[in-house]
């Protein structure tokens, strides 16, 4: 199947959406996820999801799309209006905390929900949003992986699309033994930072993998993965892949990976979520100093 708008390159076009898949039920970090979205656990203070935001917003993105599920209207509340609570803020004189509510969603930024019916995969979840992207590239954010730079890791990306206009996923070194976790990127051997696909997996055994270049929640796409994906069969975990439709893709067009500067921490797992804790509360300049002296003495007690 074909969409009317195949055919036609898209690839001069800025990337100004962005999706955000959300609709996953967080069974990992059970029991907070029992009535809270997963995307709504702080690091420090604020939600995953705002921080993924955040990201979008610094590269350029002002159209925030969310695919959500059953269970996730907090998010909306989240980056919605919060009238009483401003209010009081406001009577309350508590300036510094009003703005940081209202900094929440800049005016200039719109956000779409969009609901993913039943959890079919992330291939199905990006494929919910086909409607409100239409034909221009976009890019998907797995708020999960939770990523610092200097540069925020998908301004870098963005930068990188308008040097190649194709496709670019963000990947990362691992150890051989985690390519289950992962899709993997096969780059013939190539180590530049921009390098071209020649093939891609979701979660092969680490026998199996191309390499160990794993791809981390952040791309940018070209829209003619809608089609590449609706045309895949069910993949890994019995669920419609992203990855799989990127590796489709690559039959017609060519896809970059791009090994971005800065950190990621895999928030969809306790250790990743508690390191970026630690590391985020140090570079905070209002935390850092007791949480620090508390770091040092619980390191002291364990030696
Ligand atoms: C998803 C993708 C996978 C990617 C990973 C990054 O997997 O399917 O290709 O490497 O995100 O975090 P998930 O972690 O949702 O199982």
């Amino acid at each position: 199947m074909t969409s009317t708008h195949a055919n036609v390159s898209n690839a001069a076009l800025p990337v100004r959406k962005a999706v955000f898949p959300v609709g996953g039920m967080g069974t990992r970090f059970l029991p907070a996820t029992k009535a809270i979205p997963k995307e709504m656990l702080p690091i420090v203070d604020k939600p995953l999801i705002q921080y993924a935001v955040e990201e979008a917003y610094a590269a350029g993105i002002r159209e925030m799309i969310f695919v959500t599920g059953r269970h996730k209207r907090a998010i909306e509340d989240h980056f919605d209006t919060a009238f009483e609570l401003e209010h009081a803020l406001e009577t309350a004189q508590k300036h510094e905390l009003l703005a940081l509510v209202q900094n929440i969603k800049p005016d200039d930024m719109q956000c779409v929900y969009i609901r993913q019916p039943r959890p079919l995969g992330l291939g199905h979840a990006v494929l919910c949003a086909e409607s409100l992207i239409g034909n221009e590239p976009f890019a998907v954010l797995l708020a999960d992986d939770l990523m610092v730079g200097d540069t925020p890791i998908l301004a870098q990306m963005v930068q990188a699309y308008a040097q190649v206009r194709a496709s670019i996923l963000a990947v990362q070194e691992v150890p051989h033994a985690q390519t289950k976790r992962y899709g993997i990127a096969d780059v013939a051997g190539n180590t530049e930072q921009l390098a071209k696909v020649v093939g891609l997996v979701e979660k092969p055994e680490p026998a199996d993998a191309p390499s160990n270049l794993a791809v981390a929640g952040r791309y940018v796409l070209d829209s003619a993965v809608f089609d590449a994906i609706r045309n895949q069969p069910v993949g890994a975990g019995g669920e419609l892949q992203l990855t799989d439709g990127i590796a489709a893709l690559l039959a017609t067009q060519s896809v970059y990976t791009y090994r971005y500067e800065g950190r990621r921490y895999d928030c969809g797992n306790q250790a990743g979520f508690l390191a970026a804790t630690v590391d985020l509360a140090l570079s905070r300049m209002d935390i850092a100093q007791d949480f620090k002296a508390h770091l040092r003495a619980v390191v002291q007690a364990n030696a």
